[in-house]
């Protein structure tokens, strides 16, 4: 996701004040009030096991911080207080893809209509690259959870696989006793998210408070 950010933001008109990686960063060390002075906005897409110390370390230095990266859901508590007491600005999204929130709200209604036909069946299934480590993935989690609170009558269960390269699939199935009734978003090219954290990018500077990518969506009615 980095180097698709980096080769989006050139045509978006803004240039890459520094990239770190892992080599030079264990436990955030690289991201120094030296190394960032000048950056407008940091985004971050590692891993689970690092984005914790790289927020921490970004929110206490002050630089809006735009991350997409996944798995680290228990911690967003902790980093929003962290957040909210050094007055800072924090965009988190498990996915930056407009079309995949439009999904997500569109199988919200579907959930709402299938609330009162126990006959079907909800399921979600989603389908990722095979290098990716967390799963389910953070969009699933999220489309349980939404659907879980519309309809507490039955189990939306995931199952997850990781095969070849494709970006992400996600699919919310229905199925009757005779039909089945599918809604899918297949993310085809990795632009999708890169375009979405660079307009995230563009977004955030200038707030206060901790955002998801809803906000800047859906503004009032996220
Ligand atoms: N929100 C979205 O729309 C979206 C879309 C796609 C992916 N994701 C999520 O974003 C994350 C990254 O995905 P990816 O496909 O880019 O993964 P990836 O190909 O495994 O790349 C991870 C990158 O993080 C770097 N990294 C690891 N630890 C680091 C640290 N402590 N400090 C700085 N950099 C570090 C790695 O650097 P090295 O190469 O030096 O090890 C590598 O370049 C995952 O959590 C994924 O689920 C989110």
């Amino acid at each position: 996701m980095g180097k698709a950010v980096a080769g989006l933001a050139p045509e978006r008109g803004h240039s890459i004040h520094t990239v770190v990686d892992s080599s030079d960063n264990v436990g955030g060390r690289a991201l120094t009030r030296e190394r960032l002075a000048g950056a407008d906005v940091a985004i971050e897409f590692t891993r689970p096991e690092a984005v914790v110390s790289n927020l921490e370390r970004l929110i206490d230095l002050g630089i809006p911080t735009v991350t997409g990266t996944t798995g680290w859901t228990e911690a967003l508590p902790r980093i929003s207080a962290l957040v909210d007491a050094r007055g800072g600005a924090l965009l988190h999204a498990a996915n930056f893809s407009a079309g995949v929130h439009l999904f997500l709200r569109v199988a919200g209604e579907l959930a709402r209509n299938f609330t009162a036909r126990p006959e079907f069946a909800a399921s979600i299934r989603e389908e990722h690259h095979a290098a990716k480590l967390d799963a389910p993935s953070g969009t699933a989690l999220l489309l349980q959870r939404r659907l879980g609170e519309l309809d507490a009558s039955r189990s939306f269960s995931i199952s997850s696989v990781r095969t070849g390269t494709a970006p992400g699939t996600h699919t919310l199935a229905y199925e009757g006793p005779h039909e089945t009734v599918v809604l899918s978003h297949v993310a085809r090219d990795r632009v999708a998210f890169a375009a979405g954290a660079v307009t995230a990018a563009e977004w955030l500077p200038g707030k206060t408070g901790v955002f998801t990518f809803e906000h800047l969506l859906f503004g009032d009615d996220a």
